[in-house]
């Protein structure tokens, strides 16, 4: 955030050297890590992430033609299409994102206009920080303050991950689109991801840091395993229906429930029901842990959840093990865990404020002992979600 002060100018002389105007908006959505609640969000359950300090920037003004002209500055490249006819761009895959917002927004008869936009992030891509999200919450917010049309933040996280399962083709559930629509600075926002309801809960602003740690990992397994990981839920729910006949997701099945039924299940659906069962109860746990300042007792929860990812879900890998393992190992470390959708990516801990040299000192290097490669550290502040930074509608 410290550094938009040099990004807005610099977008602003980018979006006048190629559109040769300044912008009328200039628009910000945040990635996210996800402190507690892994893979329960698709199973109408609860969620615990933060925005992160690390954001898109969009630029936008309207344009005459019913044409929308995407540059961006990350890729040094243009991307243009129809308002008449919105498609994928194979070459430019980046820009399929707000493609996929400006069409979901047509189908729900929000009427856009043309607009030429510049787009620029520092959100590491591929990392498993949403920058997917955070770009499609941009985008939205561009068309919004361009167009005017009304739309609620949980509205608008819902259409952005609509883009996603729909035109992007990627079945996400709905932590990260509202997450980075509806952070809240210096708090994490519980989510109920069945009824949208959210809480904002206080981190502590002293003496804590949420440190996140990327692999580096290439995460190649990520989308086929993820469905696979849904459609396991969807088995799970579908046998324990004939015992529990009201239940409609796994969030419905209580633990003393699943200790009678859930041994009718297939061995590895069984595993997988056990994680997002009990995952729900540890987000419930941590939010009240959180709530009464008892930090050793999130940092517990925390581990729990690598662990039950790791044996039970099976969506961690050596990497994401092996930064954990070396994050549990510092004292001053309150938990740690992987974060987002496993198979590579970031994990989040929890550290002492007073812990954080020596976690930047020994993580990446046991990390680097263990699998050859120097990890990104990111020491990273609880953000406000998306928002509108300068709107200057012109005169007609
Ligand atoms: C990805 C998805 C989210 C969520 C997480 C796992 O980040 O986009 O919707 O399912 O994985 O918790």
């Amino acid at each position: 955030m410290a550094d938009l002060e040099n990004r807005i100018p610099c977008l602003t002389n980018k979006f006048i050297e190629i559109y040769g105007v300044p912008p009328q908006t200039i628009v910000r959505a945040p990635g996210r890590v996800n402190l507690i609640g892994e893979h329960t969000d698709y199973n109408d359950g609860y969620v615990l992430p933060i925005a992160i300090d690390r954001d898109i920037l969009i630029g936008a003004a309207p344009s005459a033609e019913p044409t929308v002209c995407l540059y961006s500055v990350n890729f040094d490249r243009i991307s243009m299409f129809s308002l008449d006819d919105i498609m994928r761009d194979p070459i430019n895959d980046w820009s399929d994102y707000p493609r996929g917002v400006a069409y979901m927004l047509q189908k729900r008869r929000k009427k856009i206009g043309g607009a030429n936009l510049v787009i620029q992030g520092d959100i590491p891509l591929a990392a498993g920080l949403s920058s997917s999200a955070a770009l499609e919450v941009a985008s939205a917010m561009a068309f919004q303050a361009l167009d005017e049309f009304e739309m609620s933040g949980p509205e608008m996280a819902l259409l952005c991950q609509a883009a996603e399962n729909e035109f992007v083709g990627v079945n996400c559930g709905i932590m990260d689109q509202f997450i980075s629509r509806l952070g809240r600075k210096n708090h994490a926002l519980f989510i109920d991801c069945r009824t949208l309801e959210h809480e904002a809960v206080p981190l502590p602003e002293d003496g804590i840091k949420v440190i996140v740690a990327d692999t580096l990992k290439k995460r190649g397994l990520v989308d086929s395993e993820y469905n696979v990981r849904r459609a396991q839920c969807e088995e799970a729910v579908s046998i324990l229906r004939t015992y529990l006949p009201s239940i409609k997701a796994l969030r419905d099945v209580t633990a003393p429930d699943f200790r009678r039924y859930g041994r009718e299940l297939p061995p590895t659906v069984r595993r997988r029901a056990e994680h997002v069962i009990m995952e729900n109860s540890r987000v419930l746990e941590s939010v009240e842990a959180l709530r009464h300042g008892k930090l050793a007792l999130f940092g517990r929860l925390m581990n729990q959840s690598h662990e039950s990812l790791c044996d039970k879900y099976e969506v961690s890998c050596r990497e994401l093990n092996a930064l954990a393992e070396a994050a549990w190992r510092i004292p001053g470390v309150y938990g740690s865990r992987m974060t987002g959708a496993g198979f590579g990516g970031c994990t989040v801990s929890l550290v002492a404020a007073d812990a954080v040299e020596e976690f930047l000192e020994r993580v990446p290097a046991e990390y680097r002992a263990r699998i050859g490669v120097t990890p990104s550290v990111y020491v990273c502040t609880p953000e406000g979600g998306a928002e509108v930074l300068m709107n200057e509608p012109q005169e007609a």
